[in-house]
């Protein structure tokens, strides 16, 4: 198989896996324990929590440990919801954001909460003027997320905190596609929350975390959703699951250790499987080719159905949405914020590459396509 669909998750990498291992087998102890097992457990956990907060130049205490992105986004919203609603209920966000955001939202919706959906150009990026404009004097938070898991396309995070900042907001932003990937300053962004997702830079499934900003200009207050024995500073009870956070922890070395390396070496092979891969007739590429990140490209083929070109593409793992939707037979909405019409927007894919990608995969890749794209036209009678 080959595997391009590391958006959706990547593979386990076999350092983290190693670095997993004791606290799986002999080091199973809980790291609230007082013996000497808990104790190791627990500097194991603490040894994480320095790595990944290295990673986005955070302090350690403001590192959050959760199941993943989800829960850590669901945190931070309904928590920041709950916390300033004495401030104000209303909060923005946009129409392209990852369901776990937009459900959320929609949620508190239903608790008298108002939000704005800022929609995105065609290119998928937002305007900042319309986040000015949208921003009022009871807005608490401006969730927008950094990396498009879709499209890829990387939102202007400094410009977007500097403008929710002076109007007084907190600013959130959904890093579960950009950390590992790219270079995140949580100071120099100007970030005050920020999910993300051990499984999206090669780590384990089910452990993710929310970076909380407890210094200036903001230290955040959050309102629990898990109470219980008051671990993670109270801000999430329950017993560590101190193998993922420590596999969690040596992916964000990993991450680090290579974020130059890899960013040059995927993004020639993304380059290279873009350019021969649009070079097939009535083809387009989908987002904004500046500002976007290395790994990801979303390509229409005109006349084909993408769930056709999915089952054709035998020996291949791409995707033509988001996984965590996957199950829906509606359009993405990501596309269609776009511009797209349904048609068009069940004609794209998505090809997203990782660190185990090679070279050798390209013209496999472009071949197979070209096959499989053709043949579907000629069953269409393109
Ligand atoms: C942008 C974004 N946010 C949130 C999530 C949810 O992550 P998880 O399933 O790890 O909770 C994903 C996963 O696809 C994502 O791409």
């Amino acid at each position: 198989m080959i595997y391009l669909d590391n958006n959706a998750t990547t593979r386990l990498d076999p350092q983290v896996l190693e670095s997993m291992m004791p606290f799986l087998t002999d080091n199973f102890a809980n790291a609230a324990s007082t013996h000497p097992f808990g104790l190791s457990a627990s500097d194991a956990v603490k040894t994480a929590r320095q790595q990944l907060a290295d990673l986005i130049e955070a302090q350690p205490h403001e590192i959050v440990f959760t199941s993943g992105a989800t829960e850590a986004i669901n945190l931070a919203i309904k928590g920041v919801a709950e916390q300033y609603s004495s401030k104000g209920k209303h909060i923005i966000t946009v129409q392209t954001e990852h369901s776990a955001v937009l459900d959320v939202c929609q949620y508190l919706e239903t608790k008298g909460f108002e939000i704005t959906y800022l929609p995105v150009q065609s290119d998928g990026l937002i305007s900042v003027d319309q986040l000015r404009s949208a921003l009022r004097k009871d807005t608490i938070l401006v969730s927008i997320m950094a990396v498009n898991n879709e499209i890829g396309v990387i939102q202007p995070l400094k410009m977007i905190s500097e403008i929710t900042h002076q109007a007084g907001a907190l600013f959130m932003t959904d890093a579960t596609q950009a950390v590992g990937k790219l270079p995140l300053n949580v100071d120099e962004l100007g970030i005050d929350l920020m999910p993300m997702s051990a499984h999206k830079f090669h780590g384990p499934k089910g452990v993710g975390a929310l970076f909380v900003r407890q210094r200036r200009p903001n230290r955040v207050k959050l309102e629990a959703l898990l109470h219980g024995g008051g671990h993670e500073g109270g801000k999430r009870s329950g017993t560590l699951n101190v193998a993922g956070i420590v596999g969690m922890g040596k992916a964000a070395e990993l991450a680090q250790r290579y974020l130059k390396t890899d960013a040059e070496r995927i993004g020639k092979l993304r380059d290279t499987l873009e350019k021969q891969l649009l070079q097939i007739p009535q083809t387009r590429l989908n987002g904004s080719q500046t500002h976007r990140l290395y790994n990801v490209t979303n390509i229409l083929f005109e006349g084909c159905d993408s769930d056709a070109l999915i089952m054709g593409l035998e020996n291949m793992a791409v995707s033509n949405g988001s996984a965590c939707t996957s199950a829906s037979i509606e359009p993405s909405h990501v596309l269609m914020a776009l511009g797209m019409t349904e048609t068009e927007a069940f004609s794209c894919i998505r090809f997203s590459l990782g660190r185990f990608n090679t070279e050798a995969e390209i013209p496999q890749v472009v071949e197979t396509v070209k096959k499989v794209v053709g043949e579907l036209r000629a069953m269409s009678g393109r």
